[in-house]
């Protein structure tokens, strides 16, 4: 049986976006009703947003929403009085640029290097990354101009984020030109904001998650309380700094992250193939599951019953992923592992870093309060192979830890 992981969202990372400078640009399509939650949720994760609108698009929300929504101004008139040079100020202040929703007409003024509009004008004079988030009726969508237009945008070196299918504004039924969701955009937002100049931009990073589960019977399995959080967190964080990234995972508690590849699996086995298969393309490995160690020696066919005596369950014990998979690693790989130990919690993290051939070792502390599993934050301390001292983190996030972790591949990536 396969799981789909549940839909809950967890609060977006802070570093893409505190103390940046987004401009939010607004064009007159029906999903601008949805670009206010967008406002919000950049406004929320840290950044200083900017909204400029075009005239068409104060037809469909109020510039007093955004205002509200983020605590500045909101521009829309190139000719408007005192404000002559806006412009080149919010074009040269912006870290990065996104205009959802892009219709129709606004990608063909786009591509024609129009700037007869503040947005457009902000576009020619801007050198900050920029995302289009086109949104229309599917046949304006399938237009052969609006997808010539397309092409050329992206040949220009601007990011279009491709439509969704689905319910598409009322009476006109469904198909491709849905805007996509405001959590999705906010994710793209910190990829545009992350990924130039990272080292592990373009490269191939596998990620473990969560729990494994072994079958006991049809209805019963043996699992722990891995919930996938530390995982998705470095999938997330991995992706945001342009990486391709593989998240094999267990049954989880928290959702897929945005433009990950997701192989769900079940059993400690099945991870170990799914490994086994993407190590070779990977150039790096975190293994961040909670992956059982045991397994039932024998599957029940039948639910077992109650017999009204004690009984127990013969277990076998599961093979090492670190250690059966290193043979398939590709030359030069960084292999991350994490270990949760109880005692002796400094030299069994020394020992493992050298018989599993690690780079880095993640060391939770189980002791220790707000860290492991199914919280929000952990408290890690990190070993690099080559170096005398662990570095012990503060009590972090887990998407701080998540960053501190890439951190460090990134570095080693860098020395190879
Ligand atoms: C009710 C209504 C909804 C519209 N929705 C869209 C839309 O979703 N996408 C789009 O490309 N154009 C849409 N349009 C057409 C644009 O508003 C029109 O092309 C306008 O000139 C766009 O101006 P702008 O690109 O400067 O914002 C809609 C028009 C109306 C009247």
């Amino acid at each position: 049986m396969r799981l789909v992981a549940s839909t809950r969202v967890t609060e977006p990372p802070l570093r893409p976006f505190a103390t940046r400078r987004v401009l939010l640009g607004v064009a007159g399509g029906i999903a601008s009703y949805k670009t206010a939650w967008l406002a919000r949720l950049l406004s929320k994760a840290g950044a200083e947003v900017d909204v400029v609108m075009t005239r068409a698009a104060t037809e469909f929300v109020g510039a007093v929403t955004f205002e509200a929504l983020t605590g500045r101004p909101v521009h829309t008139g190139l000719f408007d009085p005192g404000r002559a040079l806006d412009h080149i100020q919010l074009a040269r202040a912006a870290h990065a640029v996104v205009v959802a929703p892009a219709t129709a007409d606004f990608m063909a003024r786009a591509a024609a290097g129009q700037a007869d509009d503040l947005l457009t004008a902000c576009l020619l004079a801007t050198q900050a990354p920029v995302l289009l988030v086109p949104a229309m009726n599917d046949r304006m969508w399938a237009h052969k101009q609006t997808q010539a237009n397309a092409v050329h945008l992206r040949q220009l070196g601007y990011r279009l984020l491709d439509p969704d299918e689905g319910m598409l504004a009322a009476g006109e039924g469904s198909g491709p030109g849905r805007m996509p969701e405001p959590e999705t955009i906010l994710a793209h937002v910190g990829r545009l904001l992350e990924d130039r100049g990272s080292a592990l931009a373009g490269r191939h990073v596998l990620v473990t998650a969560g729990p494994t589960r072994e079958a006991i019977d049809p209805v019963r399995f043996l699992s722990n309380h891995s919930s996938g959080r530390m995982g998705t967190a470095i999938a997330a964080a991995a992706w945001r700094r342009g990486a391709e990234v593989t998240l094999v995972a267990g049954p989880l508690a928290v959702a897929i992250p945005v433009g990950v590849r997701h192989l769900p699996v079940e059993s400690t086995s099945e991870m170990q193939a799914a490994i086994e298969r993407e190590l070779p393309a990977s150039d790096a490995l975190v293994m961040a599951a909670a992956p059982a160690d045991y397994r039932p020696a024998d599957v029940s066919a039948s639910k077992l019953k109650k017999t009204g005596a004690a009984r127990s369950i013969a277990l076998t014990e599961n093979p090492d992923i670190l250690a059966s998979t290193r043979s398939a690693r590709r030359n030069g790989a960084v292999v991350v592992g994490f270990a949760l130990e109880t005692d002796d919690v400094v030299a069994n993290a020394r020992r493992k870093l050298d018989a599993k051939a690690l780079d880095l070792i993640v060391l939770n502390d189980a002791n220790e309060a707000g860290a492991g599993f199914a919280v929000d934050t952990n408290r890690v301390t990190i070993f690099t192979r080559g170096t005398d001292e662990p570095e012990r983190l503060p009590l972090l996030t887990k998407h701080e830890v998540a960053d501190a972790i890439l951190d460090r591949v990134e570095a080693v990536l860098r020395g190879r």
